[in-house]
């Protein structure tokens, strides 16, 4: 049932056109992860070049420090997660997404969370958390924190980590460092989800 609904659904944004992003992708990315074992959904920003190269996210630089992270933490990125973006095409030079690409696409984003329905919904990095959280407030200072949002008509439990971009610019592990609060509050999704 939520294989078909999925699959139903990946066919129409493969033939979206409904902003300008459409004219530019090579693919869709959909989602990454198993629908029926998923119990988080992390929702990133949107795909990059190899993203759109491959159709998967997170599979870039970004994606393999993603991967070394959620490892440490216990969290198996192929039964634990469905990874999506707040996008499912590139943007040209892998800009922000504006206003106007994110709404065209959040119809398919919401489905995808009806139909996972996750115990969990992680913001990872700023434009997803801005996305759904309306209060105006750095991702620094509200990660880690469980926020409860009202998300396609039901209350769901979302927690903003850092993107792992950011991360990329910063390697100490030191306490209090951007690495180890990010391991932090991935654990702390570990036992949410456990
Ligand atoms: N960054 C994102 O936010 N999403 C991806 O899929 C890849 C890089």
């Amino acid at each position: 049932m939520k294989e078909q609904i999925l699959s139903d659904l990946k066919n129409k944004c493969q033939n979206c056109m409904k902003c300008e992003l459409g004219k530019t992708r090579n693919n869709i990315v959909f989602s990454d992860g198993n629908p029926k074992t998923a119990k988080a959904i992390l929702i990133g920003e949107a795909p990059g070049e190899n993203e759109d190269k491959t159709g998967t996210p997170f599979v870039g630089r970004a994606g393999k420090l993603l991967n070394e992270f959620l490892e440490k933490a216990e969290i198996s990125r192929a039964e634990d997660l469905y990874i999506i973006n707040t996008v499912k095409c590139r943007p040209p030079q892998n800009r922000v997404p504006s206003d106007a690409e994110k709404a065209a696409c959040e119809s398919y984003l919401l489905k995808q969370i009806e139909t996972i329905n996750p115990e969990v919904i992680i913001f990872c990095g700023a434009t997803a958390l801005k996305s759904f959280y309306d209060k105006k407030v750095a991702i620094s200072k509200i990660r880690g924190e469980v926020l409860e949002l009202e998300i396609g008509g039901q209350i769901r439990k979302c927690i903003p980590i850092f993107h792992p971009s950011y991360l990329l610019r910063y390697h100490s592990l030191e306490e209090g460092s951007p690495r180890d609060l990010m391991l932090k509050d991935l654990k702390k999704i570990k036992n949410l989800i456990k």
